[in-house]
C-alpha cells in the first residue's frame, strides 16, 4: 500500500554494520527495529555516533533465546529482517566455539523456523562471510560465489551451518533468504579487537603521546578491506533483488596487514619500524592467510562497484581515530566513549505493551 512505511528488524543493530545499515535504512524512509541483548554495560555508542538512538524501536532478545527471538519478530512483523547478530570475532571462537555455533549458527535456524510459522514472505539477509574460503581459492587468485568453502574456524563453521541452513529453508520452502559473502570491512565504527582499527586507534596514540607501541601477530594475512558504509547499501539490494540469491561483495584488491600498518603510520608522518612489535598471542591456532573477492555477480546483477580505495579507507580511519583522541585530550564528551552510555534505553519496545 502506498504511504505505508517498510519495516525491517536488525539484529546486531549495536554492532559496526547494524549501525550503519540502521541509518541506511532509516534514510531510505524504513521503521526500524533493533534487537538489543542484555548487557550490564549497554552498548550504544555507534548509533550515539550516527544521531539515530531516538528513531530505532528497539526490542530485548537474545540469538540464544527461541522466545525472546519470536516476540521480536511478531511484535515488529517485519517486511525484512536483517540477521547481522553474531560472535563476530574470529578469534573469540576459538576460545568459545560452543558460543558462536549457537548465536551465529543456531542463531538463525531460530529465525527461519520463527518466521516460516509466521509469515513465509518476510525476506530474509544472512550476514555471511569470506572466513568461510578458508585455504580455498579460484584459479584466477579470488574467491567467487563458486569457491569451494573450506572454514578453517569454529566462527567459520558456525557460519556455514547458517548459510546451508538458509539454502535447504531456501529450497524446501520456498522462503526468500540470502547470504552476504561479504570480504572483510571496515570504517571508524569498527569494534576495537579487529585488526584495523586496532592499528588506527594505537597510530592516532602514538602519534598524540599517549602510547609508543602496537603489538600485533601475523602481519603477513592478507585481507580484501572495504568500507562497510558502502557494504551495507549491498545488505539492501540483495533483499530487494528479484530472486533470492547469494552474493560476494568486495573490493577485488587484497593487502597484508603489514602494508595496511605501513599505511596507517604513513598517514601521520612516522616510521612503522620503530613502534610495532610482535606477540604471539595474538596469531591464530589455524589462519586464513589470503583473501580476495570476485564480486562480478553483484556487478552484473545489482550494477554494484566498490568506490572507497585501500589508501582512502586507512585514511579516514586514522583521521577519525586522530579527531577522537583529540577531543579527549580537550576534556570533550564523546559518543564513542563506552563509558558516555545512555544507560538502559527505558522504551524497548514489547508486543505486551501494545
Ligand atoms: P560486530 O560489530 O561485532 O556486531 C555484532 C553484533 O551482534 C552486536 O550488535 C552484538 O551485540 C550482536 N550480538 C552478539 N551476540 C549476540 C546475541 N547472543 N544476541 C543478540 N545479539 C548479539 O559485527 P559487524 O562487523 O557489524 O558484523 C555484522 C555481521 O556481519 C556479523 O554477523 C559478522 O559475522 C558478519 N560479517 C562481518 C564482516 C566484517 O568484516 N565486518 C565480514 C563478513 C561477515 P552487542 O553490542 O551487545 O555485543
Ligand atoms: N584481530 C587481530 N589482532 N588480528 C590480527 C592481529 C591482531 O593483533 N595481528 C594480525 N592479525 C591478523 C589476523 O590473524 C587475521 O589474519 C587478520 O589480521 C584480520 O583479523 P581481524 O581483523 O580480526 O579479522 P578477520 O579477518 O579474522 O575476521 C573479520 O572478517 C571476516 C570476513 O573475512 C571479522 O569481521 C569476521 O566477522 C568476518 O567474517
Amino acid at each position: 500500500m502506498e504511504g505505508v512505511k517498510k519495516k525491517a528488524l536488525i539484529t546486531g543493530i549495536t554492532g559496526q554494520d547494524g549501525a550503519y545499515l540502521a541509518k541506511f535504512l532509516l534514510e531510505k524512509g524504513y521503521e526500524v527495529f533493533g534487537i538489543v541483548r542484555r548487557v550490564s554495560t549497554p552498548n550504544f555508542w555507534r548509533l550515539q555516533y550516527l544521531e539515530i538512538m531516538d528513531d530505532i524501536k528497539f526490542i530485548s532478545a537474545d540469538m540464544s533465546d527461541m522466545s525472546s527471538l519470536a516476540e521480536a519478530i511478531h511484535a515488529s512483523n517485519p517486511d525484512e529482517i536483517y540477521n547481522l547478530a553474531a560472535q563476530s570475532f574470529v578469534g573469540s571462537s576459538f576460545d568459545q566455539p560452543i558460543q558462536a555455533a549457537d548465536v551465529n549458527g543456531l542463531g538463525l535456524l531460530r529465525i527461519l523456523e520463527i518466521v516460516r510459522n509466521f509469515n513465509k514472505n518476510i525476506r530474509v539477509y544472512q550476514a555471511s562471510t569470506s572466513e568461510l574460503y578458508g585455504s580455498s581459492v579460484n584459479e584466477d587468485g579470488s574467491q567467487s560465489e563458486e569457491t569451494p568453502l573450506k572454514p578453517n574456524s569454529p566462527y567459520a563453521v558456525s557460519k556455514l551451518l547458517a548459510l546451508e541452513i538458509s539454502r535447504v529453508y531456501r529450497e524446501s520452502y520456498g522462503m526468500f533468504i540470502c547470504n552476504g559473502m561479504l570480504f572483510n570491512h571496515e570504517s571508524p565504527l569498527r569494534g576495537l579487537e579487529f585488526v584495523t582499527r586496532k592499528i588506527t586507534n594505537e597510530v592516532a596514540k602514538i602519534k598524540l603521546g599517549l602510547s609508543n607501541q602496537l603489538i600485533l601477530g601475523n602481519l603477513d594475512a592478507q585481507r580484501d578491506w572495504g568500507y562497510a558504509k558502502e557494504y551495507v547499501e549491498l545488505m539492501w539490494r540483495i533483499l530487494q533483488y528479484d530472486k533470492p540469491e547469494d552474493f560476494v561483495i568486495a573490493t577485488n584488491e587484497t593487502h597484508s596487514v603489514q602494508e595496511f600498518v605501513e599505511e596507517s603510520f604513513k598517514a601521520v608522518g612516522l616510521d612503522w619500524k620503530m613502534y610495532v612489535r610482535i606477540n604471539e598471542q595474538y596469531k591464530r591456532p589455524y589462519e586464513v592467510q589470503y583473501l580476495k573477492g570476485d564480486y562480478n555477480k553483484a556487478k552484473k546483477l545489482l550494477g554494484w562497484e566498490p568506490k572507497t580505495k585501500f589508501n582512502e579507507l586507512v585514511k579516514l580511519m586514522v583521521d577519525a581515530d586522530l579527531k577522537r583522541w583529540e577531543a579527549h585530550l580537550k576534556g570533550e564528551s564523546l559518543a564513542w566513549d563506552a563509558l558516555n552510555h545512555p544507560g538502559h534505553v527505558s522504551y524497548l519496545y514489547r508486543k505486551r505493551d501494545e
